[in-house]
């Protein structure tokens, strides 16, 4: 057990903490991931305190120099983190001290852990969001790679699971671009608010040492300080928005894994999955499960589980900073960490899938995907909608009873449901022509895919 009075807080205590309090309260288990960035706080902390005359130019030199040692040997693993010593902050700045004494001793000089621990964590947010946005970047590569592979492919598009409409493949495969760059550019409009520098708010009041918060922002590359120290001290807005963005990534991969799974059974055959990214069973010798897959509609409850922990976590919290905010930090990290796992083998089942090409064509013609087609088909020739709707409505329960696409009812009986529908309807039915046929911006339409695939090319810069 520590001594309490080597304790950074020990001055006014005059008896031990108790070992179990040191158990329950540490978090230098996982906030050691915030070390690079605490150091990287500290030196600009340093270099500020020596532009306002709080440290002389050999003092600055000296902690900036020992605070890059130390970062040098935390990187390496070979820094020993103490758990009584609560957190990374005072772990790091303990070792400053050990080994300059009274010099180390000045660099909390105007800080507090308060806005040090929030400045860190809104260091290590925003590197997690440039990584998290260029793992999204290479999964919508992944799907455009795709468009020139699967060109011309048609599935069957589903509302309420139930066949509705022709859709080419490559636009679902646009559909999850959009979904994705949505996610990007969330990222990217919570990252301005994540990137607002609280150092220098010090506990909660500010703070009556000379400092300059706006140098300590530049140097960390902050687009600017947080306005209110009250607010800058209990703020973790940066990281429930983040866990929120994080949240909905994950909402978009499950129920792509959710669709795909679906494809891949025997029931569909519509994908075959890369076996790199399947397991077996210990049991029946034929299995090859999507294990990948679900793991990542999985990880989603946990990624939502976190959200949810961080909103009750902060409910009924009063200015300004509370311990309790110190619970933020794991549910971040898993977060992060399951997400960015999850985006980079996604990226990779995209690239190894294959459309079961023969397997589709062969049971396209069947859920009368052309019908809405063939309805509009009469509403062009002047019939309104609600009565052209009836009409197709009858012609297709007949075909149903009868078992046989729409095309294969004879001129005669389109002739008997209005005349209007005369031998042009065999120029509309069929999949491939119900696709050709749509022309609305944004739509299925072979011209519109290819306009937007082109456009992803250029954005994602593929060409
Ligand atoms: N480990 C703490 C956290 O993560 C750092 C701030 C502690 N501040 C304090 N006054 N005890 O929130």
């Amino acid at each position: 057990m520590a001594d309490h009075k080597q304790k950074p807080w020990g001055g006014v205590f005059d008896g031990e903490t108790d070992p179990r309090v040191e158990r329950f309260s540490e978090s230098v288990s996982f906030d050691h991931r915030l070390a690079e960035h605490d150091i990287r706080g500290s030196v600009a902390h340093a270099r500020m305190l020596a532009s306002t005359g709080m440290l002389t130019p050999a003092e600055r030199d000296q902690i900036v120099a020992s605070l890059e040692q130390i970062g040098q040997e935390i990187a390496a693993g070979r820094f020993p983190f103490r758990q009584e010593l609560e957190d990374v902050h005072m772990n790091i700045e303990r070792a400053l001290i050990d080994r300059i004494g009274d010099v180390g001793r000045k660099l909390h000089t105007g800080r507090s852990r308060n806005d040090q621990v929030s400045t860190d964590f809104r260091l290590w947010i925003r590197d997690a969001i440039d990584r998290l946005d260029g793992l999204l970047a290479n999964l919508q590569r992944a799907f455009v790679d795709r468009c020139d592979r699967d060109h011309g492919v048609i599935l069957p598009g589903y509302t309420h699971m139930q066949r509705a409409q022709p859709v080419l493949a490559n636009h679902y495969w646009l559909a999850y671009c959009e979904k994705y760059q949505r996610d990007r550019d969330r990222l990217a409009d919570g990252r301005r608010r994540v990137n607002q520098l609280p150092l220098g708010t010090a506990a909660l009041a500010g703070t009556s040492i000379p400092i300059d918060r706006h140098f300590v922002a530049k140097e960390l590359g902050f687009e600017g300080v947080v306005a209110n120290s009250l607010d800058s001290s209990s703020d973790r807005d940066f990281a429930i928005e983040f866990a929120f963005t994080l949240s909905l990534i994950a909402e978009h991969l499950s129920t792509w894994a959710e669709e795909w799974i679906l494809w891949s059974t025997v029931e569909f055959r519509f994908l075959r999955l890369p076996q790199a990214y399947c397991t077996g069973s210990s049991i029946m010798p034929q299995k090859i499960n999507p294990d990948v897959l679900e793991l990542i509609r999985g990880k989603t409850g946990r990624v939502i589980g976190n959200l949810t922990s961080l909103l009750v976590l902060v409910k009924g919290l009063p200015l300004a900073y509370n311990r309790d905010l110190q619970e933020d930090k794991p549910r971040v990290f898993d977060s992060a960490d399951t997400v960015e796992a999850c985006l980079e083998l996604a990226a990779a089942v995209v690239t190894g899938a294959e459309l079961n090409r023969p397997a589709i064509v062969e049971r396209l013609e069947r859920g009368y995907l052309d019908a809405t087609t063939l309805m509009e088909h009469l509403i062009k020739r002047g019939v309104p909608q609600r009565t052209a709707h009836e009409i197709i409505g009858r012609l297709v329960a007949t075909a149903m009873k009868r078992d046989v696409p729409l095309a294969k009812l004879d001129a005669a009986e389109f002739q008997a449901a209005h005349q209007a529908l005369d031998d042009s309807v065999f120029k509309v039915l069929g999949i491939e022509q119900a696709v050709l046929a749509f022309t609305s911006e944004g739509s299925t339409a072979p011209a519109e895919v290819a306009k937007q695939t082109t456009a992803w090319k250029t954005r994602l810069q593929m060409e």
